[in-house]
């Protein structure tokens, strides 16, 4: 399926979740926001098996969470290049607005012997203006603005 609708993949905090402080650990939140990130950027391609990251940029871990509570994490494409794409993700606490986490992550659509080619894809104006912010700081993140 193609698509550029949002990504949103639910989670409940279990015990095997957290870090030696009791709360949720950073390795296994970073996995999950990857994860999303990655259904992002697949849904655009269309092929998951076409899809492989090549960055993860700054991720931020904002608030710590905790056993039993549950975290909404999204993701939606905010920038596309030749054979790249960015994607923003995400993680919401239940009953909190401000994100515990946030990163983005780049992906390159590669053929059968992994080299790069050129996706196609191509946002449309509307769409870069409802993501303006996310779009010029994944521009920032990934060099192609100064
Ligand atoms: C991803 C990979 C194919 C890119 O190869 P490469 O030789 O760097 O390719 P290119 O230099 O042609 O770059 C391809 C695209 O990636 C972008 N890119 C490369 N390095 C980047 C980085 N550090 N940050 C953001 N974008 C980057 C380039 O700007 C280019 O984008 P564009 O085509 O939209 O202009 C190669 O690095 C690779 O196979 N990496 C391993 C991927 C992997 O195993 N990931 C983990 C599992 S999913």
């Amino acid at each position: 399926m193609k698509t550029f609708d949002p990504v949103v993949v639910t989670r409940l905090i279990k015990e095997e979740d957290l870090n030696h402080h009791g709360t949720l650990f950073a390795g296994r939140m970073a996995s999950w926001l990857v994860e999303s990130c990655f259904l992002s950027a697949s849904r655009a391609v269309g092929k998951p098996e076409d899809v492989v990251c090549v960055k993860i940029h700054g991720m931020k871990f904002k608030r710590p969470a905790h056993k039993g509570e549950i975290l909404e994490i999204s993701s939606q494409v905010v920038l596309t290049g030749r054979s790249s794409i960015t994607v923003a993700g995400q993680g919401l606490l239940d009953g909190d607005d401000r994100p515990a986490v946030t990163g983005m992550a780049t992906f390159v659509s590669v053929n059968a012997q992994g080299k790069p080619y050129p996706h196609g894809i191509v946002l449309s104006e509307e769409y870069v203006k409802r993501v303006e912010e996310l779009n010029l700081k994944a521009q920032e993140l990934t060099g192609r603005r100064r």
